[in-house]
């Protein structure tokens, strides 16, 4: 039987590992594992992200909550086939403490499922897949951009006031353009317009003549629609090509302008988007994340780029309730749920679901800007429709 002193002797030893294997793991940096699309039409919408995210790190002296950061990059390709097997990479293979993906709803709904299935926290810095913050929400899914539903849903009652009682709407065959395309027929038909006709082509096709002929054809009062990164370039350039843009007005969730200007040029000129954020906002914070990424980057951010720079805000939140001990999940997460995030785009909440409940403003293209006009609709949380807690 161990005497008094070897048991002591014992519990002082055990009390020293654990006090050794803390230590050890403060010392460790955060892995942040990025799952983005560094290649395809959405390469620069992910290159945002990742920029954005790193200035905030790097405005923190390159640490959050005192541990030093670590990325890991995988290169999604926006390819939904390979989504579980990029995500289980990150998890699996480089056990990163936190992912932060994607821009493609389609890949970011396996990304969620690996996720979760993992118990993995996530931050969604774009993808807007509907189901994310719906019926896959869970304790550590986590969204810093928008649901589908959102930018789309808003720009309903503004048409609508404009007078437009008909409209086409125009987008690629997945779940980012369906859902944006919900989200307006509910916000126009509330208040008085008819969709009459829902055209789409397949992603990430670029090929436009089609639908173009069959709105020409059609002559609705307004044509709504998705597109982002190289697909919105093209479509705005070919539907002012079209001369459609003279009878036929064109609008769209912001994606459709948002960091494509210098590529769409006088093509993009005066069209109305809706979005959660915008140019010329002009309030202080705005101001000063504008000029640190523009020295940074020699860039102009956009929305892209806010959402990557929020995502290392909420995570910044979550770690610092926890002193940086990662381990501590369920601690973490609930600070995660009830940070407010000091946005350029203004401050916001997370939605019980995870996802921003945040103002949409109306913007509209002069030069190279999506010039603020207003606060299309104030405080939008998405319904977050099938998500149980
Ligand atoms: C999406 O797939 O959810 C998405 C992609 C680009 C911009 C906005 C949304």
């Amino acid at each position: 039987m161990p005497s008094t002193t070897q048991r002591a002797a014992r519990l002082a030893g055990a009390a020293f590992l654990v006090l050794a294997a803390h230590q050890a793991q403060a010392a460790d940096p955060v892995k942040v594992g990025f799952m983005l699309p560094y290649s395809g039409t959405y390469a620069a919408l992910g290159t945002a992200i990742e920029n954005g995210f790193k200035l905030y790190v790097q405005q923190q002296g390159g640490k959050l909550a005192g541990r030093e950061v670590e990325y890991v990059k995988v290169d999604d390709e926006s390819n939904p086939a390979k989504g579980p097997e990029n995500a289980n990479r990150l998890i699996k293979r480089d056990k990163v403490d936190v992912v932060i993906g994607t821009v493609h709803s389609g890949v970011a709904m396996a990304l969620a499922k690996a996720a979760k299935d993992s118990d993995t926290t996530l931050i969604v810095a774009n993808a807007g897949a509907d189901a994310i913050t719906g019926p896959m929400c869970g304790p550590g899914i986590f969204r810093t951009s928008f649901t589908n539903w959102q930018p789309a849903y808003a720009m309903g009652p503004v048409a609508a006031a404009k007078g437009h009682k008909t409209a086409i709407t125009v987008t690629w065959k997945y779940a980012a353009g369906d859902e944006a395309v919900a989200g307006f027929r509910e916000g126009f038909e509330k208040s008085g317009g008819k969709v009459v006709k829902d055209l789409t082509v397949p992603f990430p096709n670029v090929e436009f003549q089609s639908v173009l002929t069959e709105i020409a054809a059609s002559k609705p009062d307004m044509v709504f629609t998705f597109f982002a990164g190289g697909g919105a370039v093209k479509f705005v350039q070919d539907y002012a090509a079209a001369g459609l843009g003279k009878n036929i007005p064109l609008y769209g969730s912001g994606f459709l302008t948002d960091g494509t200007l210098q590529a769409q040029g006088a093509s993009a000129q005066g069209l109305l988007t809706t979005l959660h954020y915008a140019d010329g906002l002009n309030t202080p914070r705005d101001n000063a994340f504008r000029a640190d990424y523009n020295k940074a980057y020699k860039l102009a951010p956009d929305v892209y780029a806010v959402q990557g720079y929020d995502a290392a805000q909420l995570l910044q939140a979550g770690l610092a309730a926890v002193q940086g001990d990662i381990g501590k999940k369920a601690e973490m997460r609930r600070a995660m749920r009830a940070a407010t995030i000091d946005s350029p785009r203004g401050p916001f909440t997370l939605s019980a679901a995870g996802n921003p409940v945040q103002d949409i403003y109306l913007r509209k293209v002069e030069g190279l800007e999506n010039k603020v006009v207003e606060v299309a609709v104030k405080q939008l949380a998405d319904p977050a429709r099938g998500c149980k807690l």
